[in-house]
């Protein structure tokens, strides 16, 4: 049994609410955080009263996060796992240059880079109670890497997903000497995590659970790669 918090957790057809789902299953304690209420999790805390925890938390908003990590002190006292899963994409990102307002870039990168880590310096006190070796894990996606950019779009999603990255691998040597604390991030395919999208292979129910999985054989490995797929394969940066 482990406490999990997952961020962006209140659309029901997306990643982050079927991770949730996957880790009261497995009869994990869960803090899910959403930014406004979500008629669907209040449903599912119905389920599983006591085990999910709603946590209002908007990671664009230093405030906000330590508030929400205050509450979380007193609800759960200690964390084994981040899924720093929320992010955000301007309504411009499928747009190119000319068409692009780039001012709408710096706050995509302040909630999809900065806010995980945000997150992870609040809570930090948290996971250094774990216990059992805590986990960061990050959200990344395939957009972020340099090295396999191909795309003349994503102006703003590709560049917050690879400041992601790269506060990613800063964090992981930063934490790398400390057995308490361990942090990566993944690319997690490509899932039907809107309801207009029918194209993309990979249900998120079903796919919650092959992450899952994967992100407790990365716990204490320090070693291996910092930055995956969801194969467990390494991605290039
Ligand atoms: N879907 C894919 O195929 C795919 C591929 C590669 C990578 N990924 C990554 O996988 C993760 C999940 O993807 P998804 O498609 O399930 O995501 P999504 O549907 O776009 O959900 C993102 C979540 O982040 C929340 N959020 C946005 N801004 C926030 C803020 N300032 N503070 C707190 N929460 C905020 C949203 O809240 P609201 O509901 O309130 O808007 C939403 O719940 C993301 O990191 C995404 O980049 C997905």
């Amino acid at each position: 049994m482990q406490t999990v918090l997952i961020t962006g957790t209140g659309r029901p057809y997306a990643l982050g609410f079927n991770l949730v789902r996957r880790y009261l299953e497995q009869g994990d304690t869960v803090l899910a955080s959403i930014r406004r209420p979500s008629p669907a999790l209040e449903e599912l805390q119905k389920d599983y009263p006591g085990q999910l925890h709603i946590l209002t938390m908007d990671i664009a908003s230093t405030e906000s996060v330590q508030a929400a990590a205050a509450k979380a002190e007193r609800l759960v006292g200690s964390l084994d796992l981040i899924i720093n899963n929320a992010t955000t994409a301007s309504a411009d990102t499928m747009k190119e240059l000319p068409d692009f307002d780039l001012d709408l870039i710096a706050p995509a990168v302040d909630v999809g880079a900065v806010g995980p880590i945000r997150v992870v310096k609040a809570f930090m006190p948290l996971l250094k109670k774990s216990g059992k070796g805590a986990l960061i894990f990050n959200i990344s996606s395939e957009a972020g890497s340099i090295g396999r950019c191909y795309r003349t779009f994503y102006l703003d999603y590709g560049t917050e997903k690879a400041a992601l990255n790269m506060l990613t691998m800063t964090l992981h040597n930063y934490f790398k000497d400390d057995p308490d604390i361990n942090i990566i991030c993944v690319h997690p395919g490509w899932i039907r995590t809107n309801p207009g999208n029918t194209e993309a292979p990979l249900d998120p129910y079903e796919h919650a659970e092959t992450l899952r999985k994967l992100f407790e054989t990365r716990r204490h490995d320090k070693e291996g790669p910092v930055f995956i797929t969801y194969t467990g394969e390494p991605y290039p940066w």
